[in-house]
């Protein structure tokens, strides 16, 4: 080390590097950005499309590394709405991104790795991750609806795959310009195009590692050395994957009347179900009346359910109504206010646990509800 300090003494560096300065600027940059991008976003606005996955969707806030802060002044939480038609399902897929989805209405069940797990308007069902899932609508006659939000964090973590194994759309299209691939019955399962190929199906290069995250057959009781610790991490994730209820019924969760206002704290760290990065609560505000005030470094972000009102983000009003779906920066001090003198609001609220899991958790109360 010392003769490698006598040569940069001999040699001073002749540039001098920019690069933080650089990022300094950047990121004051990002932020002004940010502070434009709108908190709001109306229902009405934003268009349903179908894919391979979804029978109708609308996505509020994308999930790939390019939409992040793109639209919305947050980054950890994607949010989306979708449709299973009446008696149908949506395309079956597998994921590592854990997603968490509320039902707005409609009774249905989930099909997750062969095992059915049923569930009905008011409840939050999870899909953890690297289970293959699909949404089935019970009902012949309505159709059924769920706000969702899946995990971005996972691909700026280079983990991320996803196996698109049947398609939702009855006929299926392929992108211009591409050749359809057909299996035997004539049937299009995929497409050619520019030396890429797409193919329905499950991803046989990636059953290693599904094999290794969900099936692990040994089982440590005490770790003899910190090394062991580890191994058991695995193991014990492995068994909480597999036997952990994947839906949260809304019947079974009790109303608290907070210091923020009246809330069912429907998914929560201590929530038993196979979901490490949301929390998720509904809660509803009297004719008139207001939450509590505070701020958290979680993003937060909700779907009003019932009712008009407004939130206060640092000073700033946004209004919304019923199937708005709104936006909290990190760290905005808010408050929400039902705008209504004679109906209750209500909504349904997620917030990203990424950030507790890396020591900025926690909330800051500022003032009391009525
Ligand atoms: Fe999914
Ligand atoms: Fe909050």
């Amino acid at each position: 080390m010392e003769r490698e300090l006598q040569r940069i003494k001999e040699q001073e560096p002749q540039q001098q590097e920019f690069s933080i300065e650089e990022r300094i600027l950047r990121l004051s940059r990002e932020r002004e950005r940010r502070a434009r991008l709108p908190h709001v976003f109306k229902y009405s606005e934003v268009p349903w499309q179908v894919s391979v996955q979804v029978w109708a969707g609308k996505h509020y806030i994308g999930a790939d590394p390019q939409d992040r802060m793109k639209n919305a002044p947050i980054c950890t939480i994607a949010l989306s709405e979708q449709i299973v038609p009446p008696g149908g399902r949506n395309g079956r897929h597998r994921h590592v991104r854990e997603a968490m989805f509320y039902v707005i209405e409609g009774h249905g069940h989930e099909v997750h790795d062969a095992q059915t797990y049923p569930w009905e308007a008011g409840d939050i069902f999870i899909v953890p991750s690297y289970c293959d899932h699909q949404h089935f609508n019970d009902d012949k006659v309505n159709p059924a609806r769920f706000f969702f939000t899946i995990s971005p964090v996972v691909d700026f973590m280079g983990v991320h795959w996803v196996e698109q194994i049947e398609t939702s759309l009855r006929e299926y299209r392929v992108p211009p310009g591409a050749e359809p691939i057909r299996d035997s019955s004539g049937k299009v399962t995929g497409w050619k195009r520019d030396g890429e190929v797409f193919q329905l199906g499950f991803d046989t290069s990636m059953q290693h590692l599904i094999e290794g995250r969900q099936s692990i057959a040994t089982h440590i009781d005490q770790p003899k050395d910190t090394y062991e610790k580890y191994v058991k991490q695995l193991e014990d994730e492995v068994t909480w994957r597999q036997r952990c209820p994947h839906v949260v019924h809304n019947k079974d969760v009790p109303w608290e009347d907070t210091r923020m206002g009246r809330i069912k704290f429907m998914v929560t760290p201590e929530t038993d179900c196979g979901l490490k990065t949301y929390d998720a609560f509904i809660q509803e505000i009297p004719p008139g009346s207001r939450s509590g005030r505070h701020r958290h470094l979680a993003e937060e972000t909700f779907k009003v359910l019932e009712g008009r009102g407004y939130d206060v983000h640092d000073g700033v009003r946004w209004d919304w109504e019923a199937e708005d779906v709104v936006c909290i920066p990190p760290w905005a001090e808010h408050q929400h206010f039902n705008g209504d003198p004679h109906r209750t609001a209500k909504f349904v609220c997620f917030r990203s646990r990424w950030f507790a899991h890396m020591g900025h958790g926690g909330i800051q109360h500022l003032e009391d509800a009525p």
